[in-house]
């Protein structure tokens, strides 16, 4: 059996902590860290062994793939402080590049016809291969529809390099999701927030392959 590429989330928040409980019920290690060890250390209480508890740098180092489970903009800062960390790696982005408004809803916090995805891949670190992935769906349905019986539910996913959809569509299987990707990440836009593909968009649920095939 071929050895599992490393996989490091990085935000131990609402969806971080879904990922990471996803992957250990998928039977997949993970290295998780935080801002303070604490979270990482919870987890591993939590989750157990198959949980490797890491500073962000030990993480960053360790790992083949860096989920990076935290905001928009602190993405952009971390690709800077990691930089040389990052080189070569393969990074999954599953922001959302909202806010709350006025009105206790969400409001875009980059231009209508931006993504996250297409901002993000102009500003990768040196050989960083870059998929925006894990981030179609709220929190609750990541944790909650995962392994779902008897069909799964689809986690759609882009990426420029199709040399990694191979790893990418792995880590979504193990997450407990069936992967299906759009595109290059000039089509991110319709897998954030408000796109057609996303829950929390036009598509407004959960689908399985045959349902996301029709949509898309
Ligand atoms: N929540 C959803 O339904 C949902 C759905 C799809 C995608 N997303 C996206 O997923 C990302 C995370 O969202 P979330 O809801 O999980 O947020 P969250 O619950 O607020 O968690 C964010 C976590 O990341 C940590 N963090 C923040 N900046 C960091 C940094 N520079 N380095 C390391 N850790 C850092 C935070 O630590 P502190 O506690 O120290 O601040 C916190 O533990 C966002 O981009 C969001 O748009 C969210």
């Amino acid at each position: 059996m071929t050895q599992k590429s490393k996989v490091a989330v990085i935000g131990l928040g609402n969806i971080g902590t879904a990922i990471a409980t996803n992957l250990t019920k998928g039977n997949r290690s993970v290295i998780v860290a935080d801002r303070t060890i604490e979270k990482a250390n919870q987890l591993y209480q939590k989750l157990g062994s198959l949980v490797q508890p890491a500073t962000i740098a030990d993480a960053v180092k360790e790992a083949d793939i860096v989920v990076l489970a935290i905001y928009f903009d602190p993405i952009k800062e971390f690709f800077k402080t990691y930089a040389q960390e990052l080189e070569g790696k393969i990074i999954v982005d599953p922001s959302n590049p909202i806010a709350l408004d006025e009105n206790g809803g969400f409001k875009k916090i980059i231009g209508s016809d931006e993504s996250a995805g297409q901002i993000l891949s102009t500003l990768l670190p040196n050989h960083a291969k870059l998929a925006k992935a894990l981030g179609t769906l709220g929190a609750a349905s990541l944790a909650n529809a995962s392994f779902q019986t008897p069909e799964k539910s689809v986690e759609f996913y882009t990426t420029d390099d199709t040399s990694i959809n191979n790893e990418i569509e792995e880590l979504i299987r193990d997450n407990g999701f069936e992967p299906l990707r759009i595109g290059n990440l000039n089509q991110s836009i319709r897998i954030e927030v408000f796109g057609d593909l996303h829950e929390f968009g036009a598509l407004g649920k959960t689908v399985t392959l045959s349902e996301a095939q029709q949509a898309i």
